[in-house]
């Protein structure tokens, strides 16, 4: 029956109902993942878990949470002999109470910039590559074990491969091991040990962009050398900071380059999980509305291409709301707008690109 929307206005008011400035979104982004068997969810930092508005909202949208710093090595373990879980432990707590699965991030993140000080000043003495094996191992141990059962899905071991060359990055764990292959691989068997039920993820940030084929190659050869050894590996965790431009032409032939990386990801029997959506609308001009259509667009681009493939287990963004996305500091828009790269506003209100990615799980393929 098609009810004329004036009649339902006018009773409205005439019974002096609330009537929603905006109608209420039909469907919630958790649940057009789900009817893909797609568990949708966002990362939240410590400014967003502070405000209860925004933990409300991602109770209702999301079936997923990834902690968007507190389980990295240097916000858990600030010192050698120093444990600081309070923060993992509250977002662990609260996402199991409220239904949502946890996704761990990370267990190893062998950058340099990115090791705790005390790390990326050790000295590893006269056994280096024990000793890497075992700062590694403890690590990876202790975190796997902890929130083993609580964390569905874990990025063991989190950009390891230099995008400029395709091969491994340098650091001080590389170089005390020799070869940073070795602690991969052990941080990938000792995380099935300590977690045997978790997914676990080699997380990176490749992408369909041009500039991105040495480092696809380099996660590629990565892959299959872990399937070789028979190394315990589940998934590919596709970071997708995305960056929303370039023409249809453009967009066509990362799209085919793309689309061949992920058939022989998902060729090797792997899952792929997009761990950290979001849309950098840097090199958008015009106003907001202008640039959320083209963020929309684009995400709805993106996301059509992997929602095409059936071992896409989930689909994470890095931040719900534009309020505490990290893109700002991560580069600047020349005109220091604000960026408004995540599905809902400063003001938690959807956005565009909100739309787009029900409508994109809607158009999924079928599981
Ligand atoms: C970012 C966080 O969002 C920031 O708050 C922090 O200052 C730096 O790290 N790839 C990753 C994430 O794997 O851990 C990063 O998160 C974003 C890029």
């Amino acid at each position: 029956m098609k009810v004329d929307r004036r009649f339902v206005m006018a009773g409205a008011a005439a019974l002096a109902l609330p009537v929603p400035l905006r109608a209420e979104a039909a469907t919630t982004l958790r649940a057009a993942a789900a009817a893909r068997g797609i568990g949708f969810g966002t990362a939240i930092g410590a400014r967003g878990f502070a405000d209860p508005a925004y933990r409300a909202l991602i109770e209702r949208e999301c079936a997923v949470v990834t902690p968007e710093n507190a389980m990295k090595w240097p916000a858990l373990c600030p010192g050698p002999d120093r444990w600081v879980f309070d923060d993992a432990d509250r977002i662990v707590g609260w996402a199991t109470r409220a239904g949502m699965a946890v996704r761990g991030h990370t267990l190893f993140w062998p950058r340099q910039d990115r090791l705790p000080g005390w790390v990326a000043n050790y000295d590893f003495g006269t056994k280096p590559i024990a000793a890497a094996d075992q700062m590694v191992g403890r690590h990876v141990v202790t975190v796997a074990k902890r929130y083993a059962g609580k964390v569905g899905s874990f990025d063991v071991v989190n950009e390891v491969i230099d995008p400029e060359t395709g091969s491994y990055r340098d650091s001080v764990l590389a170089k005390a091991s020799g070869n940073i292959a070795r602690l991969v691989a052990l941080a990938f068997q000792l995380a099935r040990e300590a977690a045997p039920k978790a997914e676990l993820a080699y997380n990176d940030y490749m992408d369909w962009g041009d500039g991105s084929a040495r480092h696809r190659a380099g996660v590629l050869r990565l892959l299959e050398g872990l399937r070789k050894a028979d190394i315990p590996i589940d998934a590919l965790g596709i970071q997708a900071h995305v960056t929303a431009g370039g023409d249809a032409a453009a967009i066509a032939r990362r799209e085919r380059e793309w689309r061949a990386f992920l058939d022989e990801v998902t060729g090797m029997g792997l899952k792929l999980v997009v761990t950290e959506f979001d849309v950098d609308d840097r090199d958008i001009a015009g106003p907001p509305g202008q640039r959320d259509r083209a963020v929309a667009d684009y995400a709805r681009a993106w996301s059509d291409v992997l929602l095409a493939y059936r071992p896409l287990t989930g689909f994470v963004t890095w931040g719900l709301s534009d309020r505490f996305s990290w893109l700002d500091g991560f580069r600047p828009r020349g005109d220091g707008q604000h960026k408004r790269g995540c599905p809902y506003d400063d003001q938690f209100r959807p956005k565009p690109m909100r739309d787009a990615l029900v409508a994109a799980f809607g158009a999924g393929a079928a599981r």
